[in-house]
């Protein structure tokens, strides 16, 4: 991608990654991510806001020579340490020998000990700014856990333009536009809520705080450090962050999520699934945990206000991939959720106890009584079922 202007003094200097097949080697990205980069030139200074994944460090250079020409960088503010955006800092240093490091004193103490770059860096604080000539200042924002201890957001005052770091981003690498209002960004919303749910998702209260902080900015656009810069739809991108750190459902719809070894505990899922249906539930997501990827899964429980988990007894104990489903929901502090439960067992009864027990800590609410089975579910279990789906659907 060459590099774009995006207002008066910015211009996008950013990488698409299509080759990456699991971010933070966890999360599948089908659609690639962008690693965005952004350099302001004012008057009297540059400074390059974020940097790139190390293996895109020369293409970010070529962007910003591209721009520069034979003048150097003024500045490279580090809005977020984790190495997806600043891995390739040692490079840009060896090419911009004079360049200021811009963090606060945790990004500061990071970057030396990630990669052993001291020297020339200039720590800044909540509020502080950072003039780079007439009428171009930056002004920055502390912003913690959105998504690392020493997240900070970086505001062009005079543009009214907010480099947000990962916050507003999204897994989808960038298709020749940059800025929604010259694509049909529709397609980055389902990964924004897949990111923001399994990447920042546990920090919910802390993003809270970051919005509230904010609120009074008057934001043109907002430049996250993934996916499109946000310019048409900013007021649809804060709402959605905004209720996804208030754990709030996007709709009435339910995530069925279930691990079966021989298509048992699938029947009584089934089961539940077709009585929502009958309910007039429209969006069900039927996930089978041994299979659909952890990350699709955290992403739909977040979208939907309904949630039914249903799993065998294993070794004495909660069948391992639904576990580890509701390990991570629970992890995130996902709560308002009405919940229902379904197991099976063939000799000892464990699955529902644990689904229970695990699901009272995370304060959801339990809708009705769960449904067990011992062997193969009869008839009269999967009327159980139904009815339990049925009873869930008048709570949505
Ligand atoms: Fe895009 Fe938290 O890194």
């Amino acid at each position: 991608m060459k590099t774009l202007k995006i207002s008066d003094q910015v211009n996008y200097i950013g990488v698409n990654d299509r080759t990456t097949t699991k971010f933070e080697s966890l999360w599948p990205i089908p659609l690639g991510v962008s690693y965005n980069s952004y350099l302001i030139t004012g008057s009297e200074k540059s400074a390059i806001i974020d940097g790139v994944e190390v293996s895109h460090a020369l293409k970010q250079i070529d962007h910003i020579k591209d721009i520069l020409g034979d003048r150097h960088p003024d500045y490279l503010v580090i809005n977020h340490m984790e190495p997806d955006h600043s891995g390739a800092i040692s490079i840009l240093r060896q090419a911009f020998p004079e360049i200021t490091i811009v963090g606060n004193t945790q990004t500061l103490n990071m970057i030396e000990g990630f990669y052993g770059v001291t020297g020339n860096t200039l720590a800044v604080k909540d509020g502080d700014s950072l003039p780079l000539g007439d009428g171009c200042s930056l002004k920055f924002f502390l912003t913690p856990m959105v998504h690392w201890p020493e997240t900070m957001m970086t505001y062009l005052e005079e543009e009214g333009i907010l480099f947000s770091g990962d916050a507003f981003g999204c897994f989808g690498a960038l298709n020749g536009a940059v800025i929604d209002s010259d694509m049909n960004a529709d397609r980055y919303f389902p990964e924004m809520i897949r990111y923001y749910s399994c990447i920042v998702g546990k920090y919910g209260a802390f993003v809270q705080r970051a919005l509230k902080k904010l609120s009074s900015l008057n934001i043109g656009m907002l430049c996250s450090t993934h996916g499109p810069v946000w310019k048409e739809q900013t007021a649809e991108v804060i709402s959605l962050y905004d209720k996804l750190s208030r754990y709030e459902p996007l709709d009435n719809g339910v995530t069925i999520v279930y691990g079966s070894m021989y298509g048992n505990t699938e029947s009584m899922a089934e089961a539940t699934a077709e009585a929502l249906a009958a309910a007039g539930v429209k969006d069900i997501a039927i996930h089978n945990a041994s299979f659909t990827d952890l990350s699709y899964i955290i992403s739909d429980a977040f979208t939907h206000k309904g949630l039914v988990i249903a799993a065998p007894t294993y070794s004495d104990g909660l069948f391992p991939p639904v576990k580890a489903a509701l390990e991570a929901l629970a992890v995130r502090g996902l709560k308002d959720r009405s919940v229902a439960i379904l197991g099976s067992h063939t000799w000892a009864q464990q699955a529902v106890k644990v689904m229970g027990r695990q699901l009272e800590e995370t304060g959801m609410t339990l809708v009705g009584d769960p449904i067990v089975s011992r062997h193969a579910p009869g008839a009269d279990i999967l009327e159980q079922c139904r009815s339990l789906g049925h009873t869930l659907a008048t709570l949505l």
